[in-house]
């Protein structure tokens, strides 16, 4: 029997049910899945690395074959670190698909052995993403159903200026 390791990679500032969703379907298909934050001390995410770990760990924490953890640099150096054979990644909409299958083929171009998986998000969270739940939030609109209730909350302690 094959023992395939998945990665789903990403930002997840902040988690969103559409990653939740994912998440629960990639644990569904491979053998263990690895959800890890890229971080990136170029970019200045809203939520602190250690606070998405908490967030993750939160919500995956039932899923005994999901873990949670943290990658910088190249996606493919780390892949192989990890030992993972394949690379999750959603597509909500065809606007997705142009930056995805380019990320893939240069993922391939480095690391040929490492395969990209896409998957689709239910339809009900086709339309979200963590740009605008914080684009949203920050403006006072209501992200409740886009995100967990936890995360909503923190979301709105954030951008009122409580840490
Ligand atoms: O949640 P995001 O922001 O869409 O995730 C993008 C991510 C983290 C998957 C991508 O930026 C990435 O893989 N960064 C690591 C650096 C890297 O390997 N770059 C080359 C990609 S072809």
């Amino acid at each position: 029997m094959k023992n395939v390791i998945a990665i789903y990679p990403g930002s997840f500032d902040p988690l969103t049910n559409g990653h939740l969703d994912l998440i629960h379907r990639g644990s569904l298909i491979f053998d263990e899945l690895i959800v890890s934050i890229l971080h990136n001390p170029e970019k200045d995410p809203l939520f602190t690395l250690d606070e998405r770990i908490g967030m993750l760990k939160e919500f995956t924490g039932h899923m005994e074959n999901v873990r949670v953890d943290t990658f910088g640099g190249l996606l493919v150096d780390y892949a192989r670190q990890v030992k993972a054979r394949a690379l999750l990644r959603g597509i909500r909409a065809i606007s997705d698909y142009e930056y995805e299958l380019q990320m893939a083929l240069m993922n391939r171009k480095l690391y040929p052995e490492l395969e990209t998986v896409f998957m689709m998000p239910a339809v009900s969270y086709s339309y979200v993403s963590s740009r605008l739940v914080k684009e949203i939030a920050r403006l006072g609109g209501s992200v409740t159903g886009l995100v967990p209730k936890a995360v909503e909350e923190r979301l709105q302690h954030k951008v009122n200026g409580k840490s």
